[in-house]
């Protein structure tokens, strides 16, 4: 079954028809979810899908895009939240240089902090990065991340960072990003990563897969991204969910 390794079902996109869309998921082939908190909003949503639906799990953490509500007491909310037997991982934290806010410094602190935090409930890290490569590669390294281990989502850099990343023992998101006609750098990515730590994700309601570009992502749209890392892999389909699922129960930690 497909392991959908970073959703946000929790968001207003999904108001109208999340239920019955949920309900039709286990139908369709997708066998788990993480629904990834990215505010504490979202986080406690997402928790609270992870709490209603036996397959859905939850990542409990603050975006870098939304690191400005973090104070020492919201801190200490994620804190008991990381605790729920629901949640899986600690994300999506990192950083995101693409708009000037918030500021770098308040950034990188706090995504300092939520390592820690990993740590400290030994859960993996759900990595968000956008225009901040050499940053995030280095808090990585600084921060020791390869102890603490976790997923680089919706890969957008180069081989050169991913090979620095796979080095630290990250695994590499994909999602529908590499069906686009501009998807060719993260097709090189997928090349050169070995099969064992590439999990499939949609970050939907966002980047959905072609020929969806533009409209709402779920979970049902996965088999396109499938579809493509079996071409670029030269190997089938059902291997290439088989492989997956078993990297995101290993990089997650459930024995299921
Ligand atoms: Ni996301």
């Amino acid at each position: 079954m497909i392991f959908d390794t970073h959703a946000h079902y929790d968001d207003p996109a999904f108001d109208e028809d999340r239920e019955s869309l949920i309900d039709s998921l286990l139908g369709a082939g997708i066998g788990h979810v993480v629904d990834i908190g990215a505010s504490i909003d979202t986080t406690r949503k997402a928790l609270e899908l992870a709490h209603k639906y036996d397959f859905i799990y939850a990542a409990v953490g603050v975006h870098p895009s939304e690191v400005e509500e973090l104070t020492e007491d919201n801190f200490e909310l994620l804190r008991e939240w990381s605790e729920d037997g629901r949640c899986v991982a600690i994300g999506e934290i990192g950083l995101d240089y693409h708009w000037p806010e918030p500021g770098r410094d308040l950034q990188k602190k706090w995504f300092r902090r939520q390592l820690n935090l990993a740590r400290e409930q030994q859960l993996p890290v759900v990595i968000h990065s956008r225009d901040a490569a050499k940053d995030t590669v280095d808090i990585l390294k600084e921060e020791h991340a390869e102890e603490i281990g976790g997923v680089i989502h919706c890969f957008s850099y180069t081989k050169e960072i991913a090979k620095e990343c796979l080095d630290m023992g990250f695994y590499i998101g994909v999602g529908g990003v590499i069906t686009f006609k501009n998807g060719k750098k993260l097709r090189e990515v997928v090349e050169m990563t070995p099969m064992d730590r590439i999990l499939l994700e949609t970050d939907c309601p966002y980047l959905a897969p072609e020929p969806y570009r533009g409209k709402r992502n779920s979970s049902l749209y996965l088999p396109y991204v499938v579809e493509e890392i079996s071409k670029i892999k030269g190997i089938s389909t059902e291997e290439v969910i088989r492989i997956t699922q078993d990297n995101a129960k290993t990089m997650y930690n459930m024995h299921l």
